[in-house]
């Protein structure tokens, strides 16, 4: 597993990081408490992290935060980067702090380490959130301060109004077949300003690791990278975008996690990467 620093923290994290949404339905059943947590995904993020893979992304709206508490649970805690996110209606300074405790115990864990706004809230100015967020890293309760579904101009708004910690991170969707952070200049903004991109939808949900036919550009790669497999030229492209994009596919069968974490098993030619350039979804 290969290991980099992750935007200003200092620390190095794995180069790809495990997500744990799984779907719509998981959510309203967990909300429901109709749904406990399932042994095959717990077992899916252990096997990551036997793997190398210590950087762990939830959400309270996912209802996995005890996934992941449970597959941590035996595991040198200070060796994990844990990352989860607050939903925009608690945004208020009261309800983030609450939510927050929510995710902690809900996590078996007396700190996050990167604790991420999940949408920008229309309601709540990004100031008051950000005040309470630089509090929470103040109290020890979170580590480090991250966004999500940011656009360009509310993560400069983001990043403006912060007093003493710095925004490290954002997350949005970036895949081969969505590239609109590129052109839209919020991955430039990023890399300018030092901050680590989170990659969801890596995979784009699935599309990118069932590509089929023999004509496409990625089948082009398979062929002359033997043994090579449409996930790993996805999480590849997406590493040689820049030092500081962390693609986080979810995780949520072991022998996916597995294969995943084996990314690193050839690397892309020049040649490779102008192919790509071709893909089309
Ligand atoms: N910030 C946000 O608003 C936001 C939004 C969406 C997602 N996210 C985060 O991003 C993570 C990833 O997004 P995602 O789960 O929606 O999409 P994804 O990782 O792009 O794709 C997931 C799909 O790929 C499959 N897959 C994974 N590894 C595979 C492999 N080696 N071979 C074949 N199929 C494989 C998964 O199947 P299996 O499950 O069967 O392995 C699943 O069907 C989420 O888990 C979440 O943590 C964040």
């Amino acid at each position: 597993m290969e290991y980099k620093i992750f935007g200003k923290t200092g620390q190095k994290v794995s180069s790809i990081g495990m997500g744990t949404y799984y779907d719509p339905a998981f959510i309203t059943a967990r909300k429901l408490h109709l749904k406990g947590i399932n042994k095959t995904n717990v077992d899916a993020v252990k096997s990551g992290i036997d793997n190398g893979i210590n950087l762990i992304d939830t959400a309270e709206l996912y209802g996995t935060e005890e996934v992941v508490r449970d597959a941590i649970s035996d595991k040198e805690r200070e060796k994990l980067f844990i990352a989860t996110k607050a939903f925009p209606n608690h945004l208020k300074p009261s309800k983030l702090r609450k939510a927050c405790l929510r995710s902690l115990e809900k996590l078996g864990t007396s700190y996050i380490d990167l604790y991420q706004i999940h949408f920008p809230s229309p309601f709540v100015p990004i100031s008051e959130t950000m005040k309470e967020m630089e509090k929470l890293v103040d109290d020890g309760k979170i580590r480090y301060i991250g966004i999500s579904n940011f656009d360009l101009a509310k993560t400069k708004e983001a990043v403006s109004v912060m007093k003493k910690h710095e925004i490290v991170s954002t997350q949005m969707s970036y895949n081969l077949f969505d590239r609109d952070i590129e052109e839209n200049g919020l991955l430039n903004y990023c890399k300018e300003n030092g901050m680590a991109v989170l990659a969801y939808y890596p995979l784009a949900h699935g599309k990118l690791v069932n590509i089929k036919g023999t004509d496409s550009p990625m089948a082009k790669i398979i062929e002359s990278h033997k043994g090579a497999k449409p996930v790993h030229v996805a999480l590849n492209w997406l590493l040689s975008r820049g030092e500081n994009v962390f693609p986080i596919p979810r995780a949520s069968r072991s022998d996916h996690v597995i294969e995943n974490s084996k990314f690193d098993s050839y690397t892309l030619s020049n040649e490779d990467l102008d192919l790509l350039k071709k893909i089309t979804s």
